[in-house]
């Protein structure tokens, strides 16, 4: 794709804030790794369902009750279908990716985690990726080890190999992109590896979802975690995947209503997944909205979505490179949805609020990655980061803006 076999208008026009006229004033959204913008069409879900068929799921015989729960059912559907699950049954609703990993942090440490054992994360890690597992290395006597990176922000894969075969090593969870960096990791080189030592693998995908066509049984992890809200998607949902036999074998995450078969005060039998690990009443709306977003992107095609990145993301590393006394954080040759960088000694929250002033939004600071930033002896970074509706004039703002705010500050 070379920018102009993309209707980037007619896409800009679904995203009613990005209406200068919705909106109040002009908005250069570059956050979308935090959260993205909301189509009209997943809005309209939204008012949608409490409108017209609002009701409680998995538990009325009434006519509203069966509906929700169809559409609910419906999405899940359709979100096993978008990320090529074997079966919907393997697709669990949750709050977030956050929720997924704590999911299976604990039932995993609960089932498997003994004494002396070893998780193995890498240093790139969202602390939604850090701290389950230290609460579950806490609870039973195990221990955190960590892959390092090198200084172009890649994996490092020596390191890796050697990490992989440390003995007692019981679980491999690892981010597929880095939210800071941008990096793209060799994932199922990752994944074969694990499995050549039966490791198990969890597979962050909240910044890789919304990037780069995912396909479960290909990546062949036993876990996969991603939030709704990163995209196109609503706050409040988002999933677990996880192969059956996995699912089967972990204990229940939470106890209570819709996780269970039957229940007297000796002994409760559980419910079969992916219901035993949906306790209570799930977010109805969020999933069937998110369900909607998932139309919306396969509407536009996540291989289109993907070209459309890449090129805004070369072009936007090209031209920010021309600023004098720029320091990329992460320059890993494969990348994706964010670019990370400093301009001489300005300090991050400075530049980010002079953009603002601009009406460009960017993220500054740790990013919820604050050992990474150790690593890199830095406070924080810039972060711009991409979705499918920014555009090539939108990155030109930026460069001018962080010209501008250099001269101010420098
Ligand atoms: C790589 C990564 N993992 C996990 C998370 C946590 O996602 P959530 O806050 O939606 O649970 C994020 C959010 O920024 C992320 O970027």
């Amino acid at each position: 794709m070379n920018g102009t076999d993309w209707d980037i208008e007619a896409i800009r026009k679904d995203f009613p804030i990005l209406d200068e006229k919705i909106y109040g004033k002009p908005l250069v959204y570059l956050d979308n790794a935090a959260t993205t913008q909301k189509p009209l069409s997943v809005l309209d879900k939204l008012e949608d369902y409490y409108r017209k068929y609002n009701s409680n799921v998995h538990r009325g015989v009434h006519l509203l009750s069966q509906e929700a729960t169809e559409a609910y059912e419906i999405a899940r559907r359709k979100i096993a279908h978008f990320i090529n699950a074997k079966s919907d049954k393997e697709v669990i609703f949750t709050k977030g990716t956050t929720d997924s990993i704590n999911l299976v942090a604990n039932c995993f440490g609960r089932r498997f985690l003994k004494e002396g054992d070893i998780v193995l994360i890498s240093a790139m890690e969202h602390h939604s990726n850090i701290v389950p597992w230290q609460i579950t290395c806490e609870e039973h006597g195990g221990e955190l080890k960590v892959i390092p990176i090198h200084e172009n922000g890649e994996l490092n894969m020596e390191a890796f190999d050697q990490l992989i075969d440390t003995p007692k090593l019981k679980f491999l969870s690892i981010t597929y992109v880095s939210n800071t960096l941008g990096t793209v990791n060799p994932i199922k080189e990752i994944i074969v590896k694990a499995h050549q030592r039966n490791i198990p693998v969890l597979v962050d995908v909240a910044q890789a979802v919304q990037h780069i066509p995912l396909d479960v049984q290909d990546l062949d992890a036993e876990f996969v975690a991603f939030s709704g809200h990163k995209m196109y998607g609503p706050t409040g949902v988002g999933c677990l995947y996880g192969k059956t036999e996995w699912l089967d074998k972990l204990p229940p995450y939470q106890g209570g209503g819709d996780m269970i078969k039957e229940v007297t005060f000796a002994k409760t039998e559980y419910n079969v997944i992916p219901f035993k690990f949906e306790a209570g009443t799930p977010d109805i709306s969020g999933a069937i909205v998110l369900g909607e977003a998932v139309d919306y992107m396969t509407k536009l095609g996540i291989e289109n979505i993907q070209k459309w990145e890449h090129y805004l993301i070369q072009y936007a590393v090209e031209q920010l490179r021309n600023i004098p006394n720029i320091r990329f954080i992460g320059e890993a040759k494969n990348r994706a949805g964010a670019i990370s960088f400093l301009v001489g000694k300005i300090h991050p929250f400075d530049l980010g609020e002079l953009l603002d002033k601009q009406g460009i939004a960017v993220r500054t600071g740790h990013h919820c990655t604050q050992p990474l930033m150790d690593i890199f002896s830095i406070a924080g970074t810039v972060r711009a980061s991409f979705a499918l509706y920014n555009t090539k004039a939108e990155i030109d703002k930026l460069i001018t803006g962080v010209e501008k705010a250099a001269s101010i500050l420098g």
